[in-house]
């Protein structure tokens, strides 16, 4: 098995779950990583027993076989673009850029020099989505009617909306743009290619500086289903669910436990007596028992989304998997953050305007 240098740029928040995944990827090894600020990049030298400090991108390039970006999106464009140009692998966290325009860019430089871009979609990878993805796959819930995604969320529970300085409420439609990846990759993966159908927002008095859009839904379609995605940044529960319903069940994933549930009885009136949701419910904690006893294992070993996702990435480098991202999702997802992030902020300027008007 051949043994891959990788370089990590990026030292912040994420970068530790990414170093714990390289820790688990057989043939690869973190040789050094980079951040403007070296203090930090010293901090995680030190917890994961990293040898070197680049000063900067083009030396960690240099040193390395594979490029692991994992700075804010803001700089993701001329980062990668670096890392293709110089014919190394790239491992990049989402969102992969923050307009088309640079992505349209980077595509045409990958296919010149045959590389391949692994974004980090990885809620694809957890195990609740995956149990998800398997039901789906099994026709335990027959055709894909409807796909109901919500990220309920508020500055008591979400670092990204405290205060007005994080670099997440630069980009386009603030801080949703962030996670807005996650959203569509996902319903990329249980409904195909779904079109944009609406983006509908509110801006209340509450509104926190991240999130100017406070409620927002988006409505996406084709000739079979319907998808929406709320955000909030409103909600003090913290509520992070995805629900596919289905024409003969429904699978909820409740992304921040990970736990997935299936609910498939049909309506009879004899069941309407103790209550449909009650029997759904003693179908959940039969599952219940073995599923947390597994999640806490995983906690345990530190087994993440983000360690799967790496460990395909090796397998991909040693020629033995195909890449995590394939170039449709990644291509979907980048189109859509942009188009919506623009109408966030085009309606966003249309509400100021007529504010300003009255
Ligand atoms: N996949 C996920 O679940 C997930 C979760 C959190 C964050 N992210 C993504 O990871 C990325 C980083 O997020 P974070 O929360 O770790 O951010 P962060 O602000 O905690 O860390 C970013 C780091 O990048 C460094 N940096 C910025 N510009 C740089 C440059 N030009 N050169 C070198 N270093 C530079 C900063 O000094 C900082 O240490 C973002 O794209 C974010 O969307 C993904």
């Amino acid at each position: 098995m051949k043994t891959f240098t990788v370089g990590l740029v990026g030292c912040g928040h994420i970068s530790v779950t990414h170093l714990q995944a390289w820790q688990k990827t057989a043939g690869c090894q973190v040789v050094g990583v980079s951040d403007l600020s070296h203090e930090l990049a010293q901090k995680r030298m030190a917890e994961f027993n990293i040898p070197t400090l680049f000063p900067d991108l083009d030396t960690l390039i240099a040193a390395c076989d594979v490029v692991d970006i994992c700075t804010p999106p803001q700089v993701h464009a001329w980062m990668a673009e670096k890392v293709i140009a110089a014919g190394k692998h790239l491992i990049i966290e989402k969102p992969l850029v923050t307009a088309v325009a640079d992505w349209e860019k980077l595509k045409a430089n990958l296919r010149q020099s045959g590389q391949e871009v692994t974004v980090i979609h990885n809620l694809k990878f957890s195990h609740s989505v995956q149990q998800a993805k398997k039901w789906l796959d099994e026709g335990r819930i027959g055709q894909v009617i409807r796909i109901r995604r919500e990220f309920l969320t508020s500055p008591s529970s979400d670092r990204m909306l405290v205060g007005n300085g994080h670099w997440s409420h630069q980009l386009p439609g603030g801080r949703w743009f962030e996670t807005l990846p996650h959203e569509l990759y996902l319903t990329h993966y249980f409904a195909g290619p779904l079109a944009l159908d609406a983006v509908s927002i509110i801006h209340t008095e509450q509104a926190p500086a991240g999130a100017s859009a406070d409620e927002v839904v988006i409505v996406l379609k084709d000739g079979r289903s319907l998808a929406t995605i709320h955000f909030s940044a409103n909600c003090e529960q913290n509520r992070r669910v995805f629900t596919v319903q289905g024409s003969e069940g429904m699978i909820t994933v409740d992304i921040l436990s990970d736990f997935a549930t299936l609910a498939t009885l049909k309506d009879q009136k004899n069941r309407r007596v103790v209550g449909r949701p009650l029997l759904e419910a003693g179908q959940t904690a039969l599952r219940a028992f073995p599923d947390r006893t597994a999640y806490l294992q995983r906690r345990r070993r530190k087994d993440t989304p983000h360690s799967h996702l790496i460990q395909q990435f090796g397998h991909y480098l040693q020629g033995q998997a195909p890449p995590p991202t394939p170039l449709a999702e990644v291509d979907y997802v980048v189109r859509y953050c942009d188009q919506i992030g623009q109408e966030i902020e085009r309606q966003l300027a249309e509400m100021r305007k007529m504010q300003n008007d009255v």
